[in-house]
């Protein structure tokens, strides 16, 4: 039984004690509340021997990468590199457009690659300057259930989808994992997280797949269908939060279906894509029920998307519980 500001201290002398006068850390943050929670603890406890690097891969929310960037660096403090790896991410993506699991693979090996020569070149910067040690731990943002399943979680429905994670995959660097978050569950984490200052808009965030809006774009993954993912996903999630919806549901966005329509806009005919909105209730994420939007409010949303988005001409909303659909259209 204890209080978030001791959890803080005690955490903060742990990771000081654990990482020594002149230790480095060395963690990735993607802008979801677990690893903002543990960079800003890091933070805390040793400064700019924390290193921070956020990898942009192009399948972003709109604007996530520019948010994250000021949320970190000048709201929080943190010492923070931005890698825009949009271009080599799409590169690797293009053409493949069957096979979700392939995507998965791409964006996470391209992801662990590229946090390896970033966090080569850091640490080679950081061994030539006299007053700093060398790098020797990967901090982490696993939380207590991450710990639980990965210990008692060897089902089949464990490879079902390939969940992606940095492990300590960094060849070559020997990182020992630093992991301040292993005892808390979720809802510990908001708490610490509004404890430490950190916006209410990351707090409560949804959570964002590591694969990002590639496994929300059925399909080929292109620059433009990019733009239309983002476009609409920000209305969607502009309305829910306006209507004051955004902490009732666990998880919301806007897919993007490979298949085009007849529509008419103005007096055009027009011919354009489909978009899907999804938006589920859960408590872990194994089973979720659609949320039951009332009709106008669907109603508005499509009728923005419609409107505001070019190439896209109607909006389905997808009703499917999990089981038997996932969360993920992908
Ligand atoms: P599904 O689609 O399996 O999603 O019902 C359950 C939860 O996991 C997230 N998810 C992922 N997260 N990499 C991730 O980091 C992935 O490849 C991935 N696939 C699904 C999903 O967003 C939901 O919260």
């Amino acid at each position: 039984n204890w209080t978030m500001e001791e959890f803080v201290g005690k955490e903060i002398a742990r990771i000081r004690a654990l990482v020594g006068e002149k230790g480095q850390v060395i963690g990735a943050v993607s802008g979801g509340v677990d690893s903002t929670v543990a960079a800003k603890l890091m933070k805390e406890a040793i400064g700019d021997r924390f290193h921070a690097i956020m990898v942009d891969n192009g399948v972003m929310r709109l604007n996530e990468a520019k948010i994250v960037k000021e949320t970190l660096t000048a709201g929080l403090g943190i010492n923070l590199t931005v890698v825009d790896a949009s271009e080599r991410f799409l590169g690797k993506l293009k053409g493949v457009t069957d096979d979700p699991e392939k995507k998965r693979k791409i964006i996470g090996n391209t992801f662990i690659e590229i946090f390896q020569e970033k966090a080569k070149e850091i640490a080679e910067a950081a061994h030539g300057s006299e007053r700093e040690g060398e790098i020797e731990w990967l901090l982490q943002g696993t939380l207590y259930p991450d710990v639980i399943e990965s210990i008692s979680f060897k089902g089949p429905s464990a490879t079902i989808k390939t969940h992606h994670n940095v492990g300590g995959l960094l060849e070559g660097m020997h990182l020992k994992l630093i992991e301040p978050l292993r005892e808390l569950f979720k809802d510990e984490v908001r708490a610490l997280g509004t404890t430490m200052g950190i916006p209410e808009y990351l707090v409560w965030r949804h959570p964002f797949p590591g694969p990002g809006l590639a496994i929300r774009i059925l399909g080929e993954v292109t620059p433009e269908q990019v733009r239309i993912a983002q476009e609409a996903d920000h209305i969607f999630i502009e309305e829910i939060k306006a209507a004051g919806l955004y902490r009732d549901i666990s998880q919301a966005y806007a897919a993007l279906l490979p298949v085009k329509a007849v529509g008419v806009m103005g007096d055009k005919r027009v011919h354009a894509q489909v978009i899907a909105l999804r938006a589920v209730q859960t408590t872990d994420f194994m089973t979720a029920e659609c949320y039951p939007f009332d009709f106008k409010f669907l109603n508005r949303v499509s009728t923005r998307i419609v409107n505001e988005v070019h190439g896209v001409c109607r909006v389905l909303y997808e009703v499917t519980s999990k089981p038997p659909g996932t969360i993920e259209m992908e």
